[in-house]
């Protein structure tokens, strides 16, 4: 069996190796019970196999060789040769002594099993109060037993010690003491601990309720049930597997047997509880039992087999090494893969990580198991008797690993950097300006019609559409800035170029001939708005403001129909794989030198088959309120590689770094356009009330013609203007009563007000992972989020040159540091079961409903998405008071505001709130004993509230909102016209 010794330790390091650097994105988990029992039974079925056939295998190999294959040690064995070469099956399976001992060990590790299986269950349940466990410490456990086991009938040998050096006597004192091994663990296990504690990822803002119980029965139960039990788990594996200490094909096959009859016994119970569990539950829970994403399936067969892999190894290392160095491996490889992998994706001074104080720990480690192997290899050498070291002698590749490491890990830590020499957000807003610029530049280019014309036909590469004189009049006499740059027009009508005119057409119908749909018609004839029939009261003032402003330009629009989004929530999504190829058809649609008819085709009215008086039954649309929705519509417009397709970043108790990178700089949100693309943030699913579970929530994966007010990413929605903005329902109107006074006099404090109305929470603890709830709870006096990082001056700076670096302080400090008054208004709204009770505790005491003019008195006015867009973000743009703003909707003005410039952004996550805050509003107090006294930036402040007043003053009033519709409405007429080729724009220029 010695031939399988080296095979298992590389599969245990690279199994272990493969599973920390996959585990933490599999799908695995949203379904541990499921995966767990799959995994038992594959493991179990591995063990059974593997029993039947290694031992056999081996012998032959041996019998070929002329080795006699009877083995001494096995002579307690029931052994008749008829027996010897059938397999062991679980009767069979019999023991030399102790056998009533040995029963309740089999018995033992069947229960434990499927103890741990219910607690991972638990745990992963509510994995945001889960902190750091213990499981560091079990390979020191198993040597101080090893120890205690072995110290009866040792005597340490002085012989010889006159030849050695002080120096020498003294190494090989040690070397040679009992507890050595204990020694040289203990040094790995502290090692490894402070390695993992210097690379930690923050705490997301992801609510673990300090009113409810899982702030400490996760981790109790993580300790007791998780470590506890792995240390049961792997003392009765260890007791099994080497009971017999003679290594014979006879042991192997038994031990292999009697573990995989535990294993199948242990899946085989939890598989019959899981069923009872389904037949007593109700349909809901039913239903959730036997749901089975396509992702998860894949995904789960992936770590089955990795987990099959890995844990075979281990118990073949077990085997042959012992419990005490295979745990010390598989300890030291997964920290040291862990907190490499992290080094490696985190070369700047945020997140913080002591990489000096890491690096060393993990050469510690390094150094410390190399020293491990040595000596027991000189044990082995001295002592024949004991048969357990890894090696006679440690071979030069475990050296070169082991150098090739130190080496990476050197260049890491000089890599790294902790300090920050200027301020991120200084630089941000500075190349904000130059973005600005460009932004201006071409945008506003053309000054005649020709010259629009010509930008059109550059921009789109084909002619503008019928009536763009018209659109060019229109937008001149109401001075409109921006002439050239309607890209976000561009990018939502692109893949419609792929459906004819008659599907377009039916498509509409289709939405507003069913209210259930939750879409309204309007109808324009002959220069002529009207509502369809079938619109709930509840939404008339919406379709009365579209009305108004349809009404100005509606004499250069054709007759055609259009389907309105009523609910908040963005509807159609369609696969990247589908929309792809649309989009591209889009990009080849006409030809800017054809010479086409400026007029749209006339006989459009009798093409759109009327509304019904009574309502179809048939619908484009599934529901999904109530629903996750981030795999089944938020992800499906991303690319299938991309990790918000592959990935599932399960773990919510920290902050996915990798997620925050790509638009970020440091603690700071560096890029809003990226922000918004949820590809690379696999992680949003479990951050919005949009995708956790939304209110209202009909969808389609088909492309639907539907217009809405704001999409989140990946939407095919088309864009317009809100009749809530366009009709004031909320409005920058300071008075007598409520004054927007000077920055200077304003409240210096980050104020916001809401609802909790940005998703439902029907009970199953969704409110957790909403934005809305996350920043309130953020900074909530009364509860205890994580520890908060900001931004502040060392010892080292000085005024020419500062030095700043970012600083994890707890909530509490934070918050006697920055004022801030985020809170829940009235009642806790759109929950259901123990949520509501849940959420009016967590966020006690509710604040008293506050008039919206009130806002102005405030410095900082914080903006949070709703179920849809934020309605208030417009009027807090238009007043004295500077936004801040984060956000998963983009709305129609998305190109025209550039962040850092008119508004300040903020990540969904949470995480640079306060440093963000403290950037502008400034560090007054005590931390930590020593006196900081940082000027904040409020002229920058005050410049940015300047600025984005004017420019929403030039470009977001009224008159913008009618010129933008205008040209939306322009484009979907030629969209929707028979001679879609044939018509448009192709005068002005002399063509
Ligand atoms: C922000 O990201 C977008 C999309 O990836 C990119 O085109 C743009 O250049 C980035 N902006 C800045 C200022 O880096
Ligand atoms: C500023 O607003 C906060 C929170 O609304 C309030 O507690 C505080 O008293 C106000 N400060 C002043 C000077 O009005």
């Amino acid at each position: 069996m010695d031939r399988t010794k080296w095979p298992a330790l590389i599969g245990l390091v690279a199994g272990t190796y493969q599973l920390t650097s996959t585990f933490g994105n599999t799908f695995a988990v949203d379904k541990p019970v499921h995966s767990s029992v799959v995994a038992l039974f594959s493991l179990a079925a591995t063990l059974l196999l593997l029993s039947r056939f290694l031992p056999r295998a081996d012998q032959q190999a041996r019998n070929g060789q002329g080795y006699n294959a009877v083995p001494l040690q096995d002579v307690h064995a029931e052994q008749t040769p008829r027996r010897r070469s059938s397999t062991p099956g679980f009767q069979e399976v019999s023991y030399p002594s102790s056998l009533r001992k040995l029963r309740l060990v089999f018995l033992l590790l069947v229960a434990v099993i499927c103890a741990r299986v219910a607690v991972l269950q638990q745990v992963f349940a509510n994995i945001q109060c889960a902190r750091r466990t213990w499981e560091v410490a079990i390979p020191l456990l198993f040597a101080i037993s090893d120890y205690l086991g072995s110290r009866r009938g040792t005597s340490s040998d002085t012989s010889g010690e006159h030849t050695l050096t002080l120096y020498g006597i003294w190494t090989r004192r040690i070397l040679q003491a009992p507890y050595r091994y204990v020694l040289l663990v203990g040094a790995i296990c502290v090692a490894c601990t402070i390695a993992i504690t210097t690379t930690d990822s923050p705490a997301t803002s992801y609510i673990c309720a300090t009113t409810l119980p899982y702030t400490w029965s996760v981790p109790l139960l993580q300790h007791i049930g998780g470590t506890a039990l792995d240390v049961v788990l792997l003392f009765c594996l260890g007791f099994l597997i080497r009971q017999d200490e003679g290594k014979s094909e006879r042991s192997a096959a038994l031990w292999l047997s009697t573990v995989g009859w535990a294993v199948m016994i242990a899946a085989t119970l939890l598989s019959i509880c899981g069923g009872a569990y389904y037949f007593v539950s109700d349909p809901e829970i039913r239903r959730a039992i036997i749901t089975i994403p396509s992702a998860f399936t894949w995904s789960a067969v992936k770590l089955d087999l990795l987990f099959c892999f890995t844990a075979t190894c281990t118990l073949f290392c077990i085997y042959h090494i012992g419990t005490t160095t295979t745990t010390l491996l598989l300890l030291f490889t997964a920290t040291v893969t862990s907190t490499t992998a992290f080094a490696w994706a985190h070369p700047h001074p945020f997140p913080i990580r002591s990489a000096g104080y890491g690096f060393a720990a993990v050469s510690l480690a390094m150094f410390a198991l190399i020293v491990y192997f040595n000596v027991e290899a000189m044990s082995n050498a001295s002592d024949r008797s004991s048969s357990n070291a890894t090696f006679t002698r440690v071979p030069t590749l475990v050296y070169l690993v082991i150098l090739l490491l130190f080496g990476l890990r050197s260049a890491l830590w000089v890599q790294h950097d902790s300090l920050v020499t200027y301020h991120p957000i200084d630089l941000l807003i500075w190349e904000a300006k130059q973005q600005h610029d460009a932004y201006i530049n071409q945008s506003t280019i053309s000054t005649s019609l020709g010259e629009a014309v010509h930008n059109y036909r550059t921009r789109y590469n084909r002619q503008p559409p019928p009536n763009f004189d018209k659109w060019y009049e229109y937008a001149t006499e109401r001075t409109s800035i921006i002439i050239d740059d309607f890209d976000s027009i561009e990018r939502d009508l692109l893949p419609f170029y792929a459906l004819s005119p008659e599907e377009i057409r039916e498509r509409t119908w289709e939405l507003i001939s069913n209210p259930w749909n939750d879409a309204a018609g309007l109808s324009i004839r002959d220069g002529k708005v009207e509502i369809s029939p079938h619109v709930v009261p509840t939404h008339r003032w919406m379709l009365d403001g579209l009305v108004e402003m349809i009404g100005f330009f509606a004499e250069w629009l054709p007759d055609m129909d259009l389907a309105f989004n009523l609910n908040d929530e963005c509807r159609v999504a369609v696969q990247y794989e589908d929309v792809e190829p649309m989009r591209a058809q889009g990009r080849a649609f006409g030809d800017p030198t054809a010479s086409v008819r400026n007029a749209f085709s006339p006989d459009r009215a009798p093409q759109w088959t009327p509304i019904p008086e009574e309502p179809i039954d048939t619908t484009p649309l599934t529901e999904l309120s109530f629903q996750r929705t981030f795999q089944p519509f938020g992800s499906v417009g991303c690319p299938p590689s991309s990790p918000a397709r592959s990935q599932n970043r399960w773990s919510l108790a920290s902050l996915c770094t990798t997620c925050t990178a790509p638009h970020s700089h440091g603690v700071a949100l560096s890029n809003w356009t990226l922000a918004g693309n949820i590809c690379h943030q696999p992680d949003v699913a479990n951050l919005h009330g949009l995708y956790l579970s939304p209110a209202a929530f009909k969808g389609s994966h088909n492309l639907l013609p539907i217009f809405s007010q704001s999409k989140a990413h990946g939407f095919n929605d088309i864009l317009y203007p809100s009749a809530w903005n366009y009709m004031d329902k909320a409005v920058y109107r300071p008075s007598e009563e409520y004054p927007d006074p000077d920055w200077t006099a304003k409240n210096s404090t980050l104020f916001w007000r809401g609802a909790t109305s940005e998703g439902v929470s029907p009970g199953s603890g969704q409110w957790k992972g909403m934005t809305r709830q996350r920043f309130v709870h953020l900074a909530s006096p009364n509860t205890t989020s994580p520890s908060q990082v900001i931004l502040l001056p060392t010892s080292r700076s000085t005024n020419t040159a500062p030095r700043l670096q970012y600083t994890s302080l707890s909530p509490s400090v934070v918050r006697s540091l920055l004022p801030v008054d985020l809170q829940f208004v009235s009642s806790i709204l759109r929950c259901g079961g123990r949520d509501c009770d849940d959420q009016a505790a967590e966020f006690a005491p509710l604040a008293e409903p506050s008039e919206f003019q009130g806002h102005w008195g405030y410095k900082y006015l914080l903006d949070l998405d709703g179920a849809g867009f934020s309605g208030r973000f417009l009027p807090f743009l238009h007043s004295n008071s500077l936004p801040f703003k984060a956000a998963l909707f983009r709305e129609w003005w998305d190109d025209r505001l550039t962040a850092w410039v008119h508004f300040v952004p903020l990540d969904l996550r949470g995480q640079g709130m306060w440093a963000t805050l403290s950037y502008f509003a400034g560090v007054n107090g005590t931390i930590g004993g020593k006196q900081f006294e940082v000027e904040g930036r409020g002229v920058e402040g005050e410049r940015i509230a300047r600025v984005g007043r004017e420019w929403a003053g030039k470009v977001l009033r009224r008159e913008d909102m009618e010129i933008y519709f205008f040209r939306v409405l322009l484009e979907w007429g030629r969209l929707t016209d028979e001679a879609r080729e044939g018509i448009g724009y192709s005068g002005a220029d002399g063509s």
